[in-house]
């Protein structure tokens, strides 16, 4: 570990299995965990990912990782740690394996337009004046095949089939938990210009035609900028859209999206 903060309470946890990572976290951080401790498990039976989805996660598939952040930051801020969380694990997935993944906005981790991870960024419920945010990430590692329903296997990549060789995952884990505290001293320096460059560089998605359904419009047009909130700023036939939240897909050359 090269990390001052992240993943050096004494607080923090590795297990075998839990129901979710995330919802193990909330309830330590509830107790008074200081920021920086992680939750680590090697198999989540209730997994949750973005948008209320399932976030299927077999034994020693992928990591599964929460750490809790307690940012002093004002709230319109947040949504900038965690496209910088999405920094930070493309840049440790190309630290460990020279693999250079892209960032789909939010910040889901794409390569050969498959999702390889994902993060999940929670406020804590009543806890607005101090905000703590937990930060779960799942990056698929090892493919399992027994647990994974045929509709993911077609649309999700593990790193070792990309990478094509055995991954390090306790070098990983330690490489995304230095990174992810490189971008939080940025962000408490307040550099979210940078952290927002970095993103841009990593990004997938600007200069691609979207779509995103929200439940009330479908919105349509060329991803163009995030501005300085991490927005999505989308040019439309009609003018321009600010996404802030939700999920796209992005035209691929055949035209389908993904
Ligand atoms: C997404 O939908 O893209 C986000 C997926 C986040 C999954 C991770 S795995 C560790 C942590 N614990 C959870 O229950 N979810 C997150």
């Amino acid at each position: 570990m090269k990390t001052g903060t992240i993943g050096r309470s004494s607080n923090n946890e590795l297990l075998d299995l839990i129901d979710s990572t995330s919802t193990r976290l909330a309830k330590l951080a509830r107790d008074g965990a200081p920021e920086g401790t992680v939750v680590f498990a090697r198999q989540q039976t209730a997994g949750r990912g973005r948008l209320g989805r399932q976030w299927v996660s077999p034994p020693n598939s992928g990591i599964y990782v929460s750490l809790l952040l307690r940012p002093s930051q004002s709230l319109g801020e947040l949504p900038v740690i965690t496209l910088g969380i999405g920094v930070a694990a493309a840049k440790a997935i190309f630290a460990t394996t020279g693999l250079r993944v892209g960032l789909k906005w939010v910040n889901d981790l794409v390569f050969d337009g498959k999702k390889l991870g994902g993060i999940l960024a929670e406020m804590l419920s009543g806890d607005r004046q101090q905000p703590a945010l937990i930060v779960g990430i799942g990056i698929n590692t090892r493919f399992s095949s027994e647990e994974v329903p045929q509709e993911l296997k077609e649309k999700m990549l593990w790193l070792e089939a990309a990478t094509g060789t055995p991954l390090d995952t306790n070098h990983l884990a330690a490489e995304l938990c230095f990174q992810i505290e490189s971008i939080y001293e940025l962000m408490k320096l307040g550099h979210t210009d940078k952290i927002l460059d970095e993103w841009r560089a990593f990004s997938i998605t600007l200069g691609q035609e979207i779509v995103c359904t929200t439940p009330v419009k479908e919105i349509r047009g060329t991803a163009i900028d995030v501005n300085s909130t991490g927005a999505l700023i989308v040019k439309t036939a009609t003018g321009t859209e600010e996404l802030v939240g939700g999920e796209i897909s992005i035209r691929t050359a055949s035209g389908s999206y993904c």
